[in-house]
């Protein structure tokens, strides 16, 4: 099969296959702490990462229920339309109160109940929603996934949980999104008082990338 992607022009313009290292990857997406904060780990890997708007590549849709349909979905659009290997994330919040909610759709939490689409929202209906809620246990969930050409039918796929607890009130300043509800009894900190370098090196996103760096290296 390896043969057929090399010779029958199925791989992408690098010939990547399974096994081959990778040189040069389009991140999915255009936000820039994301770039910074994944170029750092893979460029220690020898992998060159580039924002899909640099291409001119615009953002897909997220239309799925899973994030791993969603962070695929997008991964295959980049490299489809950059012709370059292709690592896309989707992430959100898992509440074990909310049966997973806000989950895929952290983004949308309060919109879908006919809110408006910010963070201030989103978390004033999820403390709204645990309101009187004993079990406070959540995790931030994220799951990376790498092809090395759109039809790719081997992606890699790797993923990363941060376990913490929701507050009711915020702390911190800073992060984005849930970050000062998000509470983390090992640190004794919420999300948004971590400083930013700290964060970055112990999120859902970080572990799930060090997998992926893993698994990378186990096919070199
Ligand atoms: P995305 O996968 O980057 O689009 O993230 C989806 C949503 O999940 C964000 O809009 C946030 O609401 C939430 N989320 C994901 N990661 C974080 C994080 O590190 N801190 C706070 N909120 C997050």
């Amino acid at each position: 099969m390896n043969e057929v992607r090399q010779y029958g022009g199925m791989g992408n313009e690098h010939g990547a296959t399974s096994g081959m290292p990778l040189k040069k990857v389009v991140l999915a997406s255009n936000n820039a702490g994301k770039l910074r904060e994944f170029a750092a780990l893979l460029g220690s890997a020898g992998i060159e990462l580039i924002a899909q708007g640099e291409l001119n590549v615009p953002e897909a849709d997220e239309p799925h229920p899973t994030f791993v349909e969603n962070a695929l979905t997008k991964a295959r659009h980049a490299a489809k339309l950059s012709g370059l290997p292709a690592l896309a994330d989707d992430s959100g919040l898992c509440v074990r109160a909310l049966r997973g909610a806000p989950g895929v759709y952290s983004a949308r939490f309060a919109q879908l109940a006919g809110g408006e689409k910010s963070d201030a929202a989103n978390n004033a209906r999820l403390v709204a929603e645990l309101h009187g809620a004993s079990d406070r246990r959540g995790y931030y969930y994220c799951v990376l996934a790498l092809v090395r050409y759109a039809d790719d039918p081997e992606p890699l796929i790797a993923e990363g949980r941060w376990h913490g607890e929701i507050l009711d009130a915020p702390r911190g300043e800073h992060g984005f999104g849930y970050d000062p509800y998000f509470y983390l009894p090992s640190l004794n900190a919420s999300a948004a008082e971590l400083e930013p370098a700290l964060k970055n090196a112990s999120s859902h996103r970080a572990i799930a990338l060090r997998h992926l760096l893993a698994r990378l290296s186990e096919e070199a």
